[in-house]
């Protein structure tokens, strides 16, 4: 699922209100979730001095059964983001893993930054089969008491 829209038009509570509504809906032997803003996301895939650490991370942010990715597309692209964003996704798609995303980026805009600029063309493209539900959400920032457009 990819929620998207601007700031404070609730992506973040909707997403956390599908994702409850998920470990709600039925029996099941377990309900594995991380959530994490992707700026703290590549900060924390940082190379560091403990040897394998982010390495250890990546791996599990790429298999932990459901991942809440919040405000991807905030950071810098560099060839690490990317690389990065690629190993993350290609691991979370050949393994049908469930990823819940919001964004402040549309999916797709020809004049000017989309989430595709940010992905690039590799991960947008599986993106595109892994986004089963597309939520624009729309309205005023309600951080600043601004209601429903
Ligand atoms: N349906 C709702 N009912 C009550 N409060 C809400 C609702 N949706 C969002 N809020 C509140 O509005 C504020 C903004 O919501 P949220 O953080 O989800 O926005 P956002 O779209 O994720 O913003 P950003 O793009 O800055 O991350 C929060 O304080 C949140 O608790
Ligand atoms: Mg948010």
């Amino acid at each position: 699922m990819l929620l998207t829209g601007p700031t404070g038009t609730g992506k973040t509570y909707q997403a956390f209100g599908a994702l409850r509504h998920v470990a709600q809906g039925g029996p099941r032997r377990r309900f594995e979730l991380i959530t994490i803003n992707s700026a703290d996301m590549y900060g924390r895939l940082r190379p560091s001095q403990t040897m394998g650490s982010a390495e250890a991370e990546l791996r599990r942010l790429s298999t932990v059964q459901f991942l809440l990715l919040d405000d991807l597309g905030t950071s810098k692209v560099s060839e690490w983001t990317e690389e990065i964003t690629y190993r993350l996704f290609n691991y979370r798609y050949n393994h049908c893993l469930p990823t819940v995303i919001t964004s402040n980026l549309p999916a797709r805009n020809d004049n000017g930054p989309d989430l595709t600029d940010f992905v690039g063309a590799r991960v947008a493209s599986r993106l595109a089969e892994m986004v089963t539900e597309l939520v624009p959400v729309i309205g005023g920032d309600l951080r600043r008491g601004q209601g429903a457009a």
